[in-house]
């Protein structure tokens, strides 16, 4: 589990870019964080994944104070961050290379097994002796995704993972971040994608630094306002659903998609 607790963060000469943030992250889940852009949403991620040091509050992972300069190994390889841009992460032009870096101090046939199966995972195996400048943007995104876990990482925050991606591009990193949590890994997805949010088990809405609302996937076609009210884009087939609620018709699925939608009405028609 991580625990955020009461983290206040400005940056230098700004003002409370985060206002006494509390929340936790448990185990297993993919926790979606959104919320307008300014709202501090990757300022939160960067503090987690021990890029930025937290000077007021406090994060835990599994129990380990991130603050704490005897934990940062330990911290280093349980959670790693994926940014917005991955040509902005790449350092090397050698698909082998990039995996290998976060892993200086492992023997070449654990670096080699470790790069394997990472490569599976993002399925990008067929890849592996490909330029990474020969990729497409979503191949590098995937790359970026394999990097991390390449460490072992038991917590993995993309921070807006498909925002520069094509559709298609897009549809294959939400089929991995499904993959990666029925393996079991746990999600932060920073975002302000409708698609994204809709990949959730739990929501929470950032908002000038603070969570305004925390809201469960199954609560999501009532509270529709709650994510208009703080600028969130809605997903088409929320507003479809919640539609349909209001005239009485209820639909309880658990993968809100319009091909979902389609073939239950279309089912509801034959039965008639
Ligand atoms: N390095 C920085 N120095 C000063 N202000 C920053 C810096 N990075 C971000 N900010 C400010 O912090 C606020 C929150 O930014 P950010 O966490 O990137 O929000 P989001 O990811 O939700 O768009 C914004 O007002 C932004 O201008
Ligand atoms: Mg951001």
């Amino acid at each position: 589990m991580i625990k955020v607790e009461n983290v206040s963060f400005k940056y230098r000469d700004s003002n409370l870019i985060l206002d006494n943030l509390s929340f936790n992250v448990y185990e297993g889940e993919i926790l979606a964080i959104v919320g307008k852009n300014g709202s501090g949403k990757s300022t939160i991620g960067k503090l987690m994944s021990g890029i930025k040091q937290v000077k007021k509050g406090k994060i835990f992972i599994d129990d380990f104070d991130i603050s704490k300069k005897e934990n940062s190994d330990e911290i280093r390889n349980k959670i790693g961050i994926v940014f917005q841009n991955p040509e902005n992460q790449i350092i090397f032009n050698n698909i082998k290379d990039e995996l290998s870096f976060a892993l200086k101090n492992l023997n070449e046939e654990e670096i080699n097994i470790r790069i394997e199966q990472s490569l599976k995972q993002v399925e990008m195996s067929d890849f592996k002796n490909e330029n990474l400048y020969n990729l497409s943007l979503g191949q590098k995104q995937r790359i970026m995704i394999a990097e991390i876990l390449t460490k072992n990482p038991k917590y993995i925050i993309l921070d807006e993972p498909t925002t520069m991606i094509d559709s298609l591009g897009k549809e294959k990193i939400y089929e991995i971040i499904k993959h990666l949590k029925s393996q079991g890994y746990t999600v932060i997805c920073i975002t302000n994608l409708a698609d994204e949010i809709l990949l959730a088990d739990r929501i929470l809405i950032l908002d000038s630094g603070k969570i305004v609302a925390e809201l469960k996937k199954d609560e999501l076609i009532e509270k529709i306002d709650i994510l208009k009210k703080y600028e969130i884009k809605v997903p088409t087939i929320l507003e479809i659903l919640g539609e349909l609620k209001q005239k009485g018709i209820y639909f309880n699925i658990d993968e809100y998609k319009v091909t979902n939608l389609v073939s239950i009405i279309s089912n509801l028609i034959n039965q008639k």
